[in-house]
This record gives C-alpha cells, structure tokens and sequence, in this order.
C-alpha cells in the first residue's frame, strides 16, 4: 500500500513511518518542519536528540534497505497539498501535520489564530485535493479524544443513538473541546464529514487520547533514528513529563486535585492503530470515529505510578499539587467506548512497571538536557495573554535546532506563511 504520512517530523508520525516502512509499505513523509520552529520560538527541545531529517532517513535505508520518500512543504499551502497528493498518489493519506498542544493554542490571540488557521486550512485542503485528484484513497486523520471533553455520560464511538419527542436518529456525539488547540479538531472532523457526505470521500477520524513512551522496534534501532520525547509544559504529554520530573528530582506537577481522567495509550499502540484503519478502509462516503486509546487514568493515579516505580530506581520523587492553569473539572465522571480498532484486531500494550522502567531510565539517560524551569505551567487559560520566554533567553536554549533543509518552509505566528489577521492589510 502506498501511505503518505503526513507530519512524520513529529512524534506520533516519524514512529509511524518506520513501522509502516518495516512491514513493507511504501511510505512517503511530508512535514514544514513548523514543529521545530515552535520549539525554538519557546525556548525548549525535546529530551531525546533528535537529528535532521537527512540524517534519520539515510540511517533507516542503512539499516534496513528501506527508502522513504520525503516531501518538504506546508499543507496550508494549495500548491504543495495537491501536489503530495499527485505526485505520490497515495492508497491512505494519514494526517498528523497539525499545531498540536492545547497551551500553545492558548498563549495569546495571535496562537489561537495560528492554531485554527494551521489545522483548520491544512485539512481542508487536503480534502479539496483528495476530491480533485484521488478521490478513493482514504484520509486516516488524526483527532483527538479531547474533542470530546468531559460529559457526565458515556461517550460513545463518534455517533450516538438519539430518541427526542418520540423520534430516533444517529446523530455525532456532542462535542465540548477544552482549548482552541481542541476546537480546531472539532472544526476539521466537521469539514470532513461535510466532505464525505457531499463527494463520497473515505475518511476515519481517529480520536486519539494522550500518547506515552517515545520508543518503537524501529526508533530504537540506532541513536540516529532516536523519537522526540517532548517533556515542557507546552507540548510535553502528562506521563512522559512526569518521567522527565521524576529523572532530575522536579516534584510531579499535578494540576489541581489531579482528578483529570483521561484514555491512554503507548506509542506502539498508536501506530499499530493508524496500521489497522490503513488496512480496513472506511466505505466510499463513509465518515468512520475511532476512539484510539486503550485505558483511562486520572492525572493523580499516573503521579502515583511514577512515583512508585521511581521509588523501585532509587529516585525521590514528591507529588506537588499546582493551581490548575487551565479551566476543566478536576473531579468528573469519565467513560469513554474504544471497542473498534480492539475488534479490527488491536492488541495493546497496557501501561506497566516495566514500560514505566524502561521510560524513566530513557529520562535519566537524558537528564543532563532537562530545563526544570521548562516543566511550570505559564499558559493560563484565563488570560488572553500570557508571557512566554523573552526571545534572547529562547535563543539562548534554542541552539539545538538546526534548519534541517535549505528550503524549508517553517510556519510560526507573525512570520509563517499562513497569515493571520494581524498580518492583512
Ligand atoms: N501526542 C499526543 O499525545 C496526541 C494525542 C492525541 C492526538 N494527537 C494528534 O496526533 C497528531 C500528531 O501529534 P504529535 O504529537 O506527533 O505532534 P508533533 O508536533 O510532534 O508532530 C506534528 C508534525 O506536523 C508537522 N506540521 C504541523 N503543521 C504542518 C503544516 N501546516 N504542514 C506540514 N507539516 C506540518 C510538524 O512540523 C510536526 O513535525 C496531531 O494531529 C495531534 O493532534 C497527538
């Protein structure tokens, strides 16, 4: 099958690459790199060195024969969307080249914007081109559980059955989106409904939940082909922070009263899971939901497995309990349905003590790159405004980035190519 992955410079795409490539896809890439230029304009880098994409692509063609094709560009750009569509003209079109992290989104207007317009056009594109130029290829388009939020009902599976005055109907499951960040995804799987319904695409949303560990067969091969493992504040997921905290001494930063329930799963799982919705397309006209992860956690309950399992490698890890920067419940009621991609054949990974073993002894491995000052929260949700990092300081941490193409084409608020409202005359 030929599968373009789009947004394989980042974390869930570089993995999901490789293990599309090993089991013997042709796979090509296409990524802005715009997330290595958030990381610069924030001042942080991931715990892991990751390298410029030359060098990762020439170390998995060493290792195992395998090429992957790379495309450089921005999907918000026409030109370059419907020219990936084209020229590589794909069978699956899985989508993870989004503004990703929720607190970005919520730093001031001009991200909130820059988020929207990122996700919301770069989609849309991609739909107008798969309409042009592939109609029948499928589009696996990552969403998240968080378009969801948190009802005092179960949620269902993307749809939900529905009787009102003596009437049924399947309807979307109601969406309550908890960041700008979240908005966008629920504006994207609007679009692509719409887009299925109105020219038979083939879609599947997969409402993905928050992704630990950073290590696959693949990326674990060489150093070369080593995994982002984002630990700040802003773009660091819950567990692989508090492996982060736990590594150098940093008390876990547990919002409020850490009762924030949430689905998890492994990274593994997660590319297993993009896999299993490649090989078992959505119908013509079909718009498909699956909730992609495997268990809930409350934020407190992955505390006190990581405190426990550091206490095992002789760390002293405290739990510390911060004013919850963002606004959400801190003690709800969550159950969220994840039976289709079980049923499709998913056998997940659950989180262990060796799993939590062998990711705290990946943070200690790295500790000597680790920014404590990083891990506190300074995205408020109830500011329009928030101070990030004076631009010398992010400079100062920022010399771990390198432009890993000449031409490449990075996207940052005030000098990307998508232009906000600031930017218009
Ligand atoms: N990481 C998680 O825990 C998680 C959870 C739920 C959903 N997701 C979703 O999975 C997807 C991937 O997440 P991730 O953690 O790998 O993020 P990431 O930031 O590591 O990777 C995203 C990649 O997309 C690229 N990109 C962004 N905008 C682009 C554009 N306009 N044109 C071309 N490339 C662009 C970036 O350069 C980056 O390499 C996202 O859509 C995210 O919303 C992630």
């Amino acid at each position: 099958m030929r599968v373009c992955v789009l947004g394989g410079d980042g974390y869930c795409g570089w993995a999901t690459a490789l293990y599309l490539s090993r089991k013997g896809h042709q796979v090509a890439i296409a990524d802005n790199f715009a997330r290595r230029q958030w990381d610069f304009e924030l001042g942080v880098q991931t715990l892991t060195p990751i390298r410029p994409m030359p060098e990762r692509l020439r170390a998995w063609k060493q290792l195992t024969g395998e090429t992957i094709e790379f495309l450089s560009g921005d999907i918000t750009d026409y030109e370059f969307a419907s020219s990936v569509v084209r020229s590589f003209a794909p069978d699956a079109l899985v989508h993870f080249a989004e503004q990703r992290a929720a607190p970005y989104s919520m730093i001031d207007r001009n991200h909130a914007v820059f988020t929207q317009v990122n996700n919301v056009v770069g989609t849309l594109n991609l739909l107008f081109a798969l309409r042009e130029f592939r109609p029948d290829c499928h589009l696996v388009k990552l969403g998240t559980m968080g378009e969801y939020g948190t009802p005092n009902i179960d949620i269902e599976e993307g749809y939900i059955a529905i009787e009102h005055n003596g009437r049924k109907d399947v309807l979307p499951f109601p969406k309550q989106p908890g960041s700008f960040y979240h908005l966008s995804k629920v504006h994207d799987s609007h679009n692509i409904m719409f887009a299925c319904k109105i020219w038979g695409l083939r879609a599947t949303d997969l409402n993905q939940g928050v992704v630990y560990g950073t290590m696959t067969r693949d990326v674990a091969l060489e150093e070369a082909l080593i995994n982002r493992f984002d630990y700040d504040e802003v773009f660091g997921t819950v567990l692989n922070r508090f492996c982060a905290q736990a590594a150098v001494g940093h008390p876990l930063t547990v919002y409020g009263k850490g009762g924030q329930t949430r689905g998890y799963l492994d990274i593994r799982d997660t590319v297993r899971c993009v896999e299993i919705a490649c090989l078992n397309p959505a119908l013509p006209g079909e718009f498909r939901v699956f909730n992609q992860f495997t268990e809930q956690f409350s934020v407190l309950e992955l505390a006190r497995m990581v405190q426990a399992a550091g206490q095992k490698l002789n760390l002293s890890v405290e739990i510390s309990h911060l004013p919850d920067p963002r606004v959400e419940s801190e003690e709800h009621y969550y159950n969220a349905r994840h039976s289709k991609l079980l049923e499709l054949g998913l056998k997940p990974h659950l989180l262990s003590e060796s799993l939590l073993d062998s990711l705290l002894n990946i943070a200690i491995r790295y500790r000597d790159r680790v920014d404590p000052s990083l891990f506190l929260p300074k995205v408020n949700w109830r500011n329009a405004r928030n101070e990030r990092r004076p631009k010398a300081a992010a400079e100062a941490a920022g010399s771990a980035y390198e432009a890993p193409f000449e031409a490449a084409a990075v996207s940052a608020p005030g000098n990307g190519r998508v232009r906000t409202g600031d930017d218009r005359q």
